[in-house]
């Protein structure tokens, strides 16, 4: 028995020794390769996060100096502190009125004539400024579409659906020269045929001009495509909106950062393109309240945080827009810092800004991702969207704004996994076309899945050129590894 009971006993000891070896070797085989992955990892998420998706303004670049000595003037005289401290009036400080007029006149030379400051009115920026059009210019149950080019803009979408109108916003392809004006007029005249309803929720009293159709468009170096539209189509869009009882609403906010296309090419720059709101007052016809606004920001060209923006219309729309709920109660909506801005206008030291410290540095970051796409992507059969002119014959030998749009080079890849990737694997964010759809219409879904879904914004103000290049260099990287698999 003993015998057995040795001999059971030797047994069980083997098997387990032979146990814990195998355990061990899985042990350290697991560890190992968990010490692989991490390296592996290791070497890319914890390199620098890199984010050209961000279209931001980098904080190197804002005019802080600017800003106090525009602050000391403004709240270190008690007389212009008074003013600056109490409610604002309701369409902006009367001097940044006219300073505003005065800029935008010797920026734009409309060939309507100078711009006359009751046509401005300040805003808290481009987006606070797009809600109160909608609430004060458009009824959810009389106005029956919001068209808006795609792609598009998308954060702008919000307020579109705050203002009633999920679900009846529709895309307008962009064409080589802006917009597709055909496809919208067809749109335009299928929505004509559907039975006209009461502006039920807006008296005439209290709103005396409610526009059928809103028309959302970003004309120059548009936010994503980059695209600028060409005279011939502007023109064609305010006969357009004229025609269908529309207001062209256009964020105007990037028009000032401009420089030429090639470093080594043409040098001059032609006249800045002229808004619809100049097309608009300059073509025979306008109506009263006009067809067209223009929306325009502080926040690319000072800094988001400022919150100060304006809206040039005809002084009938901004008659309307002091109707407008917070303004009636609390006056203008970015009152303290609008009259730093004011400062900063009347003295000179904006322009002096983007001559000497935007245009210059956005312009080498844009040659630096230009140059980095030739070398890392376009031989992987990236293409660049073409950006148009608008004067629709000279070919683009002007580039701006803070966005370029590139095609992903197969149809087989969603460029959402590509971000994803990139971003899991590679620490580097993007934007893709996916974003960029007009929400709410299948159809605008659909063509992007062939079309301007198969792209990324790539934008090149937040980051310096090395990051930028490095970025480029990881896209690349991206692409061939998703690719590969
Ligand atoms: C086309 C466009 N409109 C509006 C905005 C936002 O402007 P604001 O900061 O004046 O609200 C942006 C910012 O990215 C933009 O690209």
């Amino acid at each position: 028995m003993p015998e057995v009971r040795r001999y059971v006993m030797r047994g069980l000891e083997k098997i387990s020794s032979g146990c814990l070896w195998l355990f061990h070797i899985l042990i350290f085989n697991y560890q190992s390769a968990l010490g692989k992955i991490r390296a592996n990892m290791g070497s890319i998420t914890e390199e620098k996060h890199i984010n050209l998706q961000l279209g931001w303004p980098s904080p190197a670049l804002f005019p802080s100096e600017a800003l106090i000595t525009a602050s000391q003037a403004v709240l270190g005289d008690p007389k212009i502190a008074a003013q600056a401290l109490v409610y604002g009036p309701d369409p902006g400080h009367e001097a940044l009125r006219s300073a505003i007029a005065s800029w935008l006149f010797g920026f734009y030379h409309p060939e309507a004539g100078p711009i006359d400051p009751s046509r401005i009115f300040v805003t808290n920026g481009a987006s606070g400024a797009l809600s109160m059009l909608l609430t004060r210019f458009t009824d959810p149950e009389y106005t029956k579409r919001i068209w808006a080019i795609e792609p598009t803009y998308f954060l702008a979408a919000q307020a579109f659906q705050d203002a009633g109108f999920d679900g009846r916003m529709r895309g307008v392809p962009e064409d080589d020269e802006g917009i597709d004006i055909d496809f919208l007029r067809q749109g335009l005249l299928e929505s004509e045929k559907e039975p006209a309803k009461e502006a039920t929720f807006k008296g005439a009293a209290a709103c005396p001009k409610i526009y059928k159709h809103i028309i959302y468009a970003i004309p120059t170096f548009s936010n994503p495509s980059a695209k600028t539209m060409s005279l011939r189509r502007r023109e064609q869009l305010v006969q357009l909106a004229r025609e269908f009882d529309a207001l062209v609403i256009t964020d105007d906010v990037y028009d000032w950062l401009r420089w030429p296309a090639s470093e080594t090419g043409q040098t001059q720059l032609s006249q800045p393109p002229p808004r619809l709101v100049d097309v608009d007052r300059k073509l025979p016809g306008t109506t009263t309240f006009g067809n067209a606004v223009s929306n325009g920001s502080f926040s690319k060209i000072v800094g988001p945080g400022v919150r100060v923006g304006w809206v040039e219309g005809s002084p009938d729309v901004v008659k309307e827009l002091c109707k407008y709920g917070p303004v009636r109660s609390g006056g203008c909506q970015g009152h303290l810092s609008s009259m730093f801005i004011s400062h900063l206008v009347s003295s000179g030291a904006l322009e002096k800004h983007i001559q000497e410290t935007l245009i210059p540095t956005y312009q080498q970051r844009y040659y630096a991702m230009m140059e980095s796409l030739k070398t890392h992507l376009l031989p992987l059969g990236f293409t660049i969207s073409p950006t148009g002119d608008y004067e629709g014959s000279r070919g683009p030998v002007e580039a701006g704004g803070f966005f370029t749009y590139i095609n992903v080079p197969t149809n087989t890849l969603r460029t959402s996994e590509l971000v994803e990737h990139a971003l899991d694997r590679f620490n580097l964010r993007v934007a893709h076309g996916g974003m960029m759809l007009v929400a709410g219409d299948p159809d605008c879904a659909s063509r992007a899945s062939q079309g301007f879904g198969q792209a990324l914004r790539l934008c090149w103000a937040w980051h310096e050129k090395e990051d930028i290049d490095e970025g480029i260099r990881r896209l690349a990287a991206a692409f061939q590894s998703i690719q590969a698999r």
